[in-house]
């Protein structure tokens, strides 16, 4: 390991989402790193980003990612799975800053998980389509099949507040049918709301069914690459910045945010990007 430049490690780690649902990472993140000084992006105003294109999806995460490198950061977390699944090799190359996307740390704890090399993933249409999981874990382990499904309706079901309620069950018994009869013993949630739904699609897929919190796996990989870079802050008991910034109206984001973050979700600020 390097040694600590202190005036580096101080810096702040960027974090951008579509929206809401990344406070998941963050809170991963901090969780694992409390005396990491962050900064939050929601871009409410354009959420969501699974339904659309590669194209637009890649353009927004850049501009999404300029205005946390305005803020100096020595680390930037892709915490949106659609814009990982679409965007990360434009952002490695576009930014001369570490960038982690959550698409790699799932992948490589799914791997990890499997013992019969059946692995499922599920997530936004976009994630499904580029097939960016698949592709990872191929990369990883050529030996596991992989089964996926696309579920857009949990993530309007999550922002609702309707995780456990039997409405979320019902959805996500049709959603899982063809999983539940694919033989996996590991499924990825490939989407940053999913965490949220870890009880209701616990309960459908069973106990021999491992769950992949690709939030989880990300905080890890974060730390793993600061500690490795020598850039980990270990506090100096001073206080620590948590800034949020959010498209559009910071109202929202507050209340639905703190079923994501809990209690310490602090004001957004209203962002403007170029
Ligand atoms: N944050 C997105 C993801 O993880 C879900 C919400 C959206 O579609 O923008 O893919």
């Amino acid at each position: 390991m390097d040694m600590i430049d202190t005036s580096k490690s101080k810096k702040l780690i960027g974090v951008f989402d579509s929206g809401i649902g990344g406070l998941t990472v963050l809170k991963e993140i901090t969780r694992l790193l409390p005396t990491e000084n962050t900064v939050y992006l929601g871009d409410t105003a354009r959420v969501p980003y699974g339904s659309k294109s590669k194209e637009t999806v890649e353009r927004y995460a850049v501009e999404d990612a300029k205005f946390l490198v305005r803020h100096n950061i020595k680390l930037l977390v892709t915490a949106c799975n659609t814009a990982s699944a679409y965007a990360i090799a434009r952002l490695e190359n576009e930014f001369d800053i570490p960038v982690i996307g959550v698409i790699k740390p799932g992948a490589m704890a799914a791997v990890a998980a499997t013992r019969v090399n059946r692995v499922g993933i599920i997530g936004t249409e976009g994630t499904i389509k580029s097939s960016a999981y698949c592709t990872a874990i191929k990369f990883i382990n050529p030996a596991v099949s992989t089964f996926v499904q696309a579920c857009p309706l949990f993530v309007p079901l999550v922002e609702e507040g309707w995780a456990e309620d039997e409405i979320a069950a019902i959805i996500a018994a049709r959603y899982l049918e063809d999983l539940k009869k694919s033989g996996i013993d590991t499924l990825v949630l490939g989407c940053t709301h999913y965490p949220l739904l870890k009880k209701t699609i616990s309960a459908i897929m069973g106990d021999g069914v491992m769950l992949v919190d690709s939030a989880a796996s990300t905080a890890v990989e974060v730390k793993r690459i600061l500690s490795d870079q020598g850039l980990l802050n270990n506090g100096d008991g001073g206080e620590v910045v948590r800034k949020f910034f959010v498209t559009d109206s910071p109202e929202r984001f507050y209340v639905v945010g703190r079923r994501f973050f809990g209690e310490g979700l602090n004001q957004a600020e209203l962002a403007f990007l170029e």
